[in-house]
This record gives C-alpha cells, sequence and structure tokens, in this order.
C-alpha cells in the first residue's frame, strides 16, 4: 500500500511517499522530500513560530506536487495519508494537518493523524523492519529528551523525560554562546571534534532513581566557562558534548538493566551526533542486546518516518475504519501531547 507523508511540526516542510508491505514489516522509500527554513530563522537565532507557519504555506503545496511526479504516481493510488499532528508548533502543524485533510477529502483517500515523536521512533524501523520488541528508544531531538519502551506496534510507555531543557536544545544554546553558526549541534558536534574532552570537568545530572534527564545545570556550566575562557571555544563545546551523552548513556544502561529490552535504538535530531551514535552501539554490545539507528538523514525531521508511524496505525485498524470517512478528518492540531 502506497502512504503518503506529511511533516510540518517544526521548521521542515517534508513529504514522503512509502510504499508498504502489508504481510510483512517491509517498507520502502520511493520518495522523501525535505525543504528546510533553516535560512529564514538564522537572522533571529532560533525558530520564529509565525515564519514557520508561512514558510510552511510557501512550499508545501508544490512539494506535494514534486512528490506525486516523482514517484509516477496519481492520488488515488494513495491508500492512506498520515500527517503529524502533534506535538509541535499550532500554526505550524496546521498548514499539514489542513493539506492532509483537503487531499483526503478531495481524492476520497483515508487520513491518520500521526504523534511526531511516534514518528521519530518508527524511524528505526525503516532501518530494521523486524527489530525485536522490546525496544527501549532514546528519543533526542531539539524538543524532547525522552527513554520510551516499545513493547509491541502501536504500545509505548515512557520511562523518562527531560524535566527541563531537551539536549538538542542545549547543545543550540551553547552553540550560540560559543559563537558557532546555526544549526548549533551540527557545529558544535564538528569544534568538539577538534578540542580535549577532558579540559572541563562538566558534572552530568543525576535523578536516580528516576530516568529523568536535566541538561540545565549543564547548559549553565558551558556557558559561565565560555565567560571565564573565551579563546577555548573547542575544549569546552568537548567537554560539554561528553558530558551531554554520558547522560544519556548512564540512564540508557539502567533502562536496559531494569527492562530487559532485546533492542536499544536511538532517534531524532541528536541521534545524528557521531559521537552519540559511536557510544550507544558500544553501550549495546556491552549490554547484548541489537543495536538500531536510522541514516543520519531520517534522524532529523522528515516525512518518511511519519508515514512509517501512520502505516503502523492504520494498518492496525479494523477493516470498517479502513475505508474513508468525513467523520474521520474530525482529529484536531495540538502543541503536546504525552506519548504514554
Ligand atoms: O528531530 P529534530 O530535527 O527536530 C525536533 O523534533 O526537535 O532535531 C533537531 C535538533 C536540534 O537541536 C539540532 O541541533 C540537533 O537536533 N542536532 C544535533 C546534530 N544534528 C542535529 N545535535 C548534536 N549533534 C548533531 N550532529
Ligand atoms: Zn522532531
Amino acid at each position: 500500500m502506497l502512504i503518503c507523508g506529511i511533516e510540518t511540526s517544526c521548521d521542515e516542510t517534508s513529504v514522503a511517499i512509502l510504499d508498504c508491505d502489508e504481510d510483512s514489516n517491509r517498507m520502502e522509500i520511493v520518495i522523501n522530500l525535505i525543504s528546510s527554513q533553516l535560512d529564514a530563522h538564522a537572522l533571529f537565532g532560533g525558530v520564529v513560530p509565525e515564519i514557520a507557519s508561512r514558510k510552511h504555506l510557501e512550499i508545501i503545496h508544490s512539494l506535494l506536487e514534486t512528490a506525486r511526479e516523482k514517484a509516477h504516481i496519481s492520488w488515488r493510488d494513495l491508500g492512506c495519508i498520515a500527517v503529524t499532528h502533534a506535538p509541535g508548533l499550532v500554526g505550524a502543524l496546521l498548514v499539514g494537518v489542513t493539506c492532509g485533510k483537503a487531499l483526503s477529502f478531495a481524492h476520497e483517500i483515508p487520513c491518520q493523524p500521526v504523534n511526531h515523536l511516534e514518528g521519530h521512533i518508527a524511524s528505526n524501523f525503516l532501518a530494521a523492519p523486524d527489530l525485536k520488541f522490546p525496544m527501549l528508544c532514546l528519543v533526542v531531538s531539539g524538543g524532547h529528551c525522552e527513554l520510551v519502551l516499545m513493547t509491541g506496534f502501536n504500545q509505548f510507555q515512557r520511562l523518562g523525560k527531560t524535566r527541563d531543557d531537551a539536549v538538542g536544545e542545549a547543545f543550540d544554546k551553547v552553540a550560540r554562546v560559543l559563537g558557532f553558526p546555526q544549526p548549533g549541534g551540527p557545529n558544535l558536534e564538528i569544534a568538539a571534534r577538534e578540542g580535549d574532552a577532558n579540559a572541563f570537568d562538566f558534572k552530568a545530572s543525576n535523578l536516580e532513581p528516576s530516568l529523568d534527564f536535566s541538561y540545565s545545570g549543564l547548559k549553565t556550566a558551558a556557558s559561565q566557562a565560555q565567560k571565564k575562557f573565551p579563546d577555548r571555544a573547542q575544549n569546552i563545546a568537548a567537554s560539554f558534548q561528553k558530558s551531554a551523552i554520558f547522560q544519556l548513556d548512564r540512564n540508557v544502561r539502567r533502562a536496559l538493566r531494569e527492562y530487559s529490552a532485546a533492542t536499544l535504538g536511538i532517534c531524532g535530531g541528536v541521534a545524528a551526533n557521531g559521537a552519540l551514535r559511536e557510544t550507544m552501539e558500544n553501550t549495546a554490545r556491552e549490554m547484548n542486546v541489537d543495536f538500531v539507528m536510522p541514516d543520519k538523514i531520517l534522524c532529523t525531521d522528515n516525512a518518511a518516518m511519519i508515514a512509517a508511524a501512520g502505516w503502523f496505525r492504520f494498518r492496525a485498524l479494523p477493516a470498517a475504519q479502513r475505508e474513508y470517512s468525513l467523520q474521520a478528518l474530525s482529529f484536531d492540531v495540538h502543541s503536546v501531547l504525552p506519548i504514554a
């Protein structure tokens, strides 16, 4: 079945078409178009919600049409439209959701709302469709830092979350203080490669016995170090990154032990970080569990992961609910939606 994914929750407009096998977990990405708004927000040092909505609106129609043309299909070939409806910037979400509903209504194709975090987690299945449950998934992005246990398709349990900043947000803010251009995370990673990770002893927060995270203290410590030692940006970046990853790794190890997971997965923008990928791979090996990670391009926001998560929800519906109905289009957008 062909599934069209639409993602507009933050500053990436993305449209994807996935070919999903009905009898197995196999999914093929036919097309995954991503248009980043990075330049539009660069001047302001962060995402401006009003600009994000307008930029989505400017490009979404041509992106949809290009995806359809490149996939050599007509809209009526689609079995389902999967669209991110939460969480995210409400005005930005509204653009994607309205387009998804309009396409659905015009061509009588069922429309499936998708939780953005379920989308990130689903990116692991694009790499390993038959991964073993329970999977412990580390969700690390600009807006989220969570440990989720996935016990089966569409079954999630949140084990831990950040009590303040998301880890990607901390990467971005420290990068800004150190004077690196946006996007902060990837540029901080590049600078860290040239620095000494042991130059500064930034303590990682420890919220034991919970599996929660905290990044505001580390962010402040790195900012204060920059004020004292303005010429040591690479060392501060390397020491910050080491401590940020240490905190993630410690909680992942504890959760793997406590919940007897069979697989460790990672996802979200920060999962594109090379040092984090290497650490998590080593941890999985040491703890004797399988390891999966999405391609780097599928770590940051994209519609292929939304189509995958939408497919998992859609195929679980009773046959009658898999038919197009106007009533099913009554879902709304939400800025926040807890995953469990
Ligand atoms: O998943 P994503 O595209 O958007 C959200 O849902 O938030 O994640 C974006 C976040 C940003 O904070 C960005 O700086 C971070 O992911 N990021 C990275 C790297 N690439 C992206 N952080 C550290 N190292 C990277 N290589
Ligand atoms: Zn995201």
